[in-house]
């Protein structure tokens, strides 16, 4: 491939984002790019790229010598990460949005990149369309980054939002506004429980301070227990509650986790709202640094696919250069964190707290706000109780 010879695509997938991408492309002609062949599962679906272009054979793609880049856009991680290999190992390059494909299996996927000397980009994985990736693998390649912190799921920004409206139905009912908009999918579980965070956050790490984790490192709880009281207990604090990723320096170890945060109003990231995407870099001189955008949707991600596929035009490739460090950061949680849970007295009674700052308890809830130490909160049993809801409070 050559820097003026058109790039040909095939492209896997073609929903929210692949047509997203295919209509981008239809737009941005200086790129000179052409998406040579589309693969997708169903024979039947009506769709709005030329039929000629269509297959339902991935090896059409895969086997193809004149196809230069494979672009995985499906919504199945074990057939994307087939995909992926494959399309490395036949010295293809690859870009990919599948977060939980990525995060599950960077492992192997740097393994494969390594081997093959084959480029992988996936920026849109994380945040959609915010640069986060090359950011972090440009500006932030030396020392002194200390934490991200981010708002990377926008189905569960959106509920929160909608929570702390003053016309708020509850969660249900902010789920249900979230599905109608289309920024929920029918079954939420990996938005609201978190795990997609976790998977972001993974990603992250890896860029971030180079630290390769399994997405069940990460502590991790979602919003589905959250109340009207929890959120009136942190307006009472000039607080929002956010589903925060965090990945944190703490001298040479490194905290990870995906929770609700107690968010102080004057932190910019308190202000992110509905399906919107943010992230707080904080580096040693220049201080906090907040990237803000759209984190889904077909127009927002495939512009970050777009920024992939220009990346490879000019032969870039992720250095993971945080990786090479004579000294990397251990996961280590025995850091101390304050919380907020709330829960029934006798659930209370059980949390190991080292320090209690807040211990209410009334006849329309009881929360206790305390120290105590992360490795420790992950371990509880109120941790695993659905009922229960629990809430990192920032100092700022
Ligand atoms: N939607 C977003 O805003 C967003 C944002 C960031 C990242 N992502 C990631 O981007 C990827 C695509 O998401 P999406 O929302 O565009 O999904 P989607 O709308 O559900 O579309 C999935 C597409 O993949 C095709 N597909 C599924 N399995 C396939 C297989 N084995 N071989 C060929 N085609 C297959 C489907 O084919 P049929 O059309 O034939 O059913 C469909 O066209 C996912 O990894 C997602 O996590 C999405």
């Amino acid at each position: 491939m050559t820097h003026t010879a058109s790039l040909r695509i095939g492209l896997f997938g073609f929903g929210t984002v692949g047509q997203g991408l295919y209509d981008v492309l239809q737009r941005t002609p200086l790129l000179r790019t052409e998406i040579a062949r589309i693969c997708v599962r169903d024979r039947f679906k009506q769709r709005s790229a030329p039929a000629r272009l269509l297959t339902f054979d991935r090896d059409e793609i895969l086997d193809d010598p004149d196809i230069d880049v494979v672009v995985e856009l499906i919504d199945d991680p074990d057939a994307a990460f087939d995909i992926v290999s494959r399309a490395l190992e036949s010295g293809k390059a690859a870009v990919s949005a599948n977060k939980r494909m990525i995060a599950s299996r960077l492992p192997e996927l740097l393994e494969l990149q390594s081997r093959t000397g084959m480029p992988f980009l996936y920026e849109a994985s994380t945040c959609g369309s915010i640069p986060i990736i090359r950011n972090l693998e440009e500006y932030y390649d030396n020392d002194l980054l200390r934490s991200v912190r981010a708002i990377v799921n926008g189905t569960t920004n959106y509920i929160l939002t909608a929570l702390h409206s003053p016309h708020t139905g509850g969660y249900g009912e902010a789920l249900a506004g979230a599905q109608r908009l289309g920024f929920a999918e029918s079954d939420p579980t990996l938005d609201v429980e978190g795990y997609d965070a976790a998977f972001k956050t993974t990603i992250i790490a890896a860029h971030a301070f180079g630290v390769v984790l399994n997405p069940s490192q990460v502590v991790r709880r979602g919003i589905t227990a959250i109340t009207p009281y929890d959120v009136s207990v942190a307006r009472q604090l000039t607080c929002s509650i956010k589903l925060l990723s965090t990945v944190q320096l703490h001298g040479d170890s490194l905290s990870v986790m995906a929770l609700p945060a107690f968010t102080p109003n004057g932190l910019h990231l308190a202000s992110i709202q509905n399906e919107m995407n943010a992230v707080q870099l904080t580096a040693a001189f220049s201080d906090a640094q907040l990237l803000v955008g759209k984190g889904a949707g077909g127009g927002p991600t495939a512009s970050a696919v777009l920024s992939d596929i220009a990346a490879i035009r000019h032969t870039y490739r992720y250095e993971y250069k945080k990786m090479q460090q004579p000294v990397r950061p251990t996961v280590d949680h025995g850091i101390e964190v304050s919380v907020y849970v709330r829960a029934s007295a006798a659930i209370l009674r059980e949390v190991p707290f080292r320090s209690i700052e807040v211990d209410h308890r009334g006849i329309t809830g009881s929360y206790v706000i305390g120290r105590i130490v992360l490795d420790d909160l992950h371990r509880c049993s109120a941790f695993l109780d659905p009922s229960v809801f629990i809430a990192i409070v920032h100092d700022g």
